[in-house]
């Protein structure tokens, strides 16, 4: 054999070492607890044939504890690019087999490279993670690890898209990578996320709860919302992943990818016409009005699972990407609490930060009274929402289909906070509040002391819905800028995102705003 000959015998033996990992033992075991390996999972995330990894030969630099003897290469995480549809993302994919997919000094800096190429080359970056944590060996230095890749997420954060897969354990600090990222995904069964596991817990609270029950994908997208995502298996995970791209650019500078605008821009809606129940009482599911309008009715909910009396999620029209915020009647009567306005706020923000038009539903009846949400701080949290609506600069379209009563009212992309355009339907109830608190406040003394106090009650209030249950107080304002027949919500809304794609709207000069955290 010639020299050149032997050297690539030598390479490609060493390129199938570091695609062993820790070798097919460990495979087999992470194969019979359910879970892909790292490699696995890359080739079912990106597109076939287009990842190209990075430092495959990089191995840990520490000693003692045996550490000597076993220098994988690789050190436990595979890096590199590939493509999602043809477009260009960074990936780290953490692998179990190798040390637990503990986190060294090296590993570290394998995904901070990665990171820092996707931030200079305006990519997204990818973390599937599947790690015991900080490697235990290596002390402070894998500590340090862990914080060069959590100033990485934040400063990348709003620069790139960043989401995370959590496809086994993600304990400890670690849990502050992903969640400083735009989106979590988590597969049930696979995925737990905990900062103290259900040991520690036991010791210093004495509760007794699963991993599951502490930290597993249902109770994050259900109860803490750190999840955004939840999936029945590391397959359709990944293809989540894959779709949720497709609606976002690949950085802060550029605009989402246009898909075909092949359902007709000008489809009227006849189901538009018998959603709204005749009562203004009754809900109804936002979600059919949504899918009516959208294109092809798909709508990419996040946070499906966390506060579903507001509905947040990805859709497009005529082609281009939108995210969606919507009222849910059909869910605590789409009244805003703690969660929802919480839920909301990140989701406009982020859409503000990507280019992304906001399409808001509206059908409010307004905050959430009681202790719990005044105690739990309902003012602080509501505050977010509303300036997570005030600051975004993308194009803001609002479609009143029924309530938008008092606060929530302005807090709901309205006019006076930069609404670019604002519709509503003429079922639209656009008022301080609804008419029976109203008459009980304002007719109190003459319902008392009529003859019949609940026909006295029934006449206030007819008269006062009337008069303002009603969108034409709003429009004679301009406040909403006209009144439409819900059918032409579609076109109505594709119309006015087409006239406002030169739109330029600037915040003062700031190094940032204090949004009430
Ligand atoms: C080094 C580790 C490791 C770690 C696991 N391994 N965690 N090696 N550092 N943190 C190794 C194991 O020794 C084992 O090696 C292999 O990985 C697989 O681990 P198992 O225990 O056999 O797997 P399993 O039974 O599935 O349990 C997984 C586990 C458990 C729940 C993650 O390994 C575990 O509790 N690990 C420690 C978790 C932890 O406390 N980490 C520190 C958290 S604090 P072999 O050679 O047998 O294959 C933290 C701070 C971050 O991370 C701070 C950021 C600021």
């Amino acid at each position: 054999m010639t020299d050149m000959a032997n050297r690539l015998e030598d390479l490609r033996q060493r390129q199938a070492q570091a695609e062993q990992g820790g070798g097919a033992e460990r495979a087999a075991r992470q194969h019979a607890k359910g879970k892909l390996t790292a490699r696995e999972r890359l080739d079912l995330l990106l597109d076939p044939g287009s990842f190209v990894e990075l430092d495959r030969f990089v191995t840990h630099r520490a000693s003692g504890f045996g550490l000597e003897a076993e220098r994988p290469l690789g050190d436990g995480v595979v890096t590199g690019w590939g493509r999602i549809d043809d477009r260009l993302v960074y990936v780290f994919s953490q692998d179990f087999t190798v040390f637990g997919g503990s986190l060294s000094e090296t590993h570290a800096a394998k995904i901070c490279k990665v990171m820092d190429l996707a931030v200079r080359n305006g990519a997204p970056v990818i973390g599937l993670n599947d790690s015991g944590g900080a490697r235990i060996q290596e002390g402070v230095a894998s500590l340090g690890g862990y914080a060069d890749i959590f100033l990485r997420n934040t400063l990348a954060s709003g620069v790139v898209p960043q989401l995370s897969a959590i496809l086994g354990p993600c304990a400890g600090g670690a849990v502050y990578s992903p969640a400083i990222t735009d989106f979590v995904f988590m597969v049930r069964g696979i995925s737990h996320m905990f900062v103290t596991g259900p040991n520690v817990v036991k010791t210093v609270t004495h509760e007794d709860v699963t991993l599951d029950g502490l930290g597993g994908a249902d109770v994050h997208a259900e109860t803490s919302g750190v999840a955004h995502f939840v999936h029945a298996s590391e397959v359709e995970c990944l293809q989540a992943m894959r779709t949720l791209l497709g609606f976002l650019p690949s950085n802060n500078l550029d605009d989402p990818p246009r898909a075909p605008a092949d359902d007709p821009p000008d489809r009227r809606e006849e189901s538009l016409l018998s959603v709204l129940p005749d009562a203004a009482s009754t809900p109804y599911d936002m979600h059919q009005v949504i899918g009516a309008v959208v294109d092809h009715g798909e709508f990419f909910e996040v946070m499906a699972a966390f506060a579903g009396n507001i509905l947040t999620g990805f859709a497009r029209l005529g082609g281009r990407s939108v995210g969606i915020v919507a009222n849910q009647p059909a869910v605590l009567a789409g009244v805003l609490d703690i969660d929802a306005s919480v839920k909301a706020a990140r989701f406009i923000r982020f859409c503000d930060a990507f280019n992304i038009p906001l399409v808001t539903f509206e059908d409010v009846p307004g905050f959430l009274p009681g202790v719990a949400q005044e105690h739990g701080g309902i003012i602080r949290h509501g505050a977010k929402l509303l300036y997570a609506y005030c600051e975004a600069t993308v194009p803001k379209l609002t479609v009143i289909t029924r309530k938008a009563y008092g606060g929530a009212y302005d807090v709901m992309s309205s006019k006076h906070i930069r609404g670019d355009v604002n519709l509503a339907w003429p079922t639209a109830e656009i008022a301080v509040m609804g008419p029976k608190g109203a008459v009980e406040i304002l007719y109190r003394r003459e319902i008392a002391a009529a003859d019949d106090p609940a026909a006295e009650a029934a006449r206030r209030t007819a008269e006062y819905t009337a008069a303002f249950a009603t969108p034409y107080q709003a429009a004679a304002r301009g406040y909403v800028d006209d009144v439409i027949d819900p059918r032409e919500t579609r076109p109505r809304l594709i119309g006015a995102l087409e006239s406002l794609v030169g739109k330029r709207d600037r915040n003062p000069p700031r190094k940032h705003g204090c949004i009430p955290l």
